[in-house]
């Protein structure tokens, strides 16, 4: 992952109540500092619910854990009259360093389109948040050996129109739909093959020193088991986890993926 310091990042979804949020990460910072510090030089983040955001960040700041709060979603509006939205400003209030922008799901159950996505980039980047852009490709078009294409047209339209200048804290998170919480964790190659190609894509675009720089993370289906393999490779910087952040034990473990 040559100079970028990974980044393991917990993608909780709808999952939790806030005791229990709160009680995840207070048992992940103890087993976590109980360990050796093979952690060093990792950065984690979670990403509770949004109504967890504000009793995570109490912890953390009382605490002074050394752990970075996101969240899952963002308004593409600062505010105004959106029922029923949160906004990027809301969120940096509330001491989000990040935002999930594009995940699959919202795709998906949200109809969230290319466009959007890069309207709520352009809201986080406004309101200070990192976004952690998500691309992935469908089983069927992996199968029509199409994903390469797919998930670089995704990042094109994701920074449409941002410059290299704004981007420096954003983060690419490459999870393949057919890897999302089935158990079926991309190969190492097959992780490395598109986060290669989406680093290309951003050098080509926005240039090289911003791709260089970019952390690109892979999600889909990480566990414990699988994490090692896939930092060894020169173009994944970083895993966002789904089941395996619910349990302290497993997250940690994760975390410390060098011992
Ligand atoms: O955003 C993380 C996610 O979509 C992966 O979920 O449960 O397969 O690790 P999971």
């Amino acid at each position: 992952s040559g100079s970028r310091i990974p980044l393991i990042a917990g993608n909780w979804k709808m999952n939790l109540d806030h005791l229990q949020a709160t009680h995840l990460v207070q048992k992940l910072d103890w087993v976590l500092r109980d360990a050796s510090h093979a952690y060093d030089e990792v950065e984690v983040a979670v990403f509770p619910p949004f109504t967890h955001l504000r009793s995570v960040e109490t912890l953390i700041q009382a605490d002074q854990l050394e752990i970075m709060l996101g969240a899952q979603d963002l308004s593409q509006h600062a505010s105004g009259a959106h029922t029923g939205d949160i906004s990027g400003p809301m969120l940096a209030k509330l001491g989000c360093e990040y935002v999930i922008i594009g995940h699959s799901e919202r795709r998906e159950q949200h109809q969230e389109t290319d466009a959007l996505v890069n309207l709520k980039v352009k809201a986080a980047l406004a309101a200070n948040l990192a976004p952690v852009i998500c691309v992935g490709e469908s089983l069927a078009t992996r199968e029509a050996g199409e994903h390469i294409a797919f998930v670089t047209r995704q990042v094109d339209e994701a920074l449409e129109g941002i410059e290299a200048s704004r981007l420096g804290r954003a983060v690419i998170a490459y999870e393949p739909v057919w890897a999302i919480g089935t158990g079926a964790v991309a190969s190492a190659e097959d992780a490395q093959e598109v986060c290669a190609e989406i680093r290309q894509r951003v050098a080509h675009t926005h240039g090289q020193e911003l791709a260089d720089g970019m952390r690109i993370l892979y999600g889909g289906s990480v566990k414990p088991a699988s994490i090692a393999e896939l930092m060894d490779k020169e173009d994944v910087d970083g895993a966002l986890v789904g089941g395996a952040s619910l349990t302290a034990e497993e997250f940690a473990q994760i975390i410390r993926f060098r011992s």
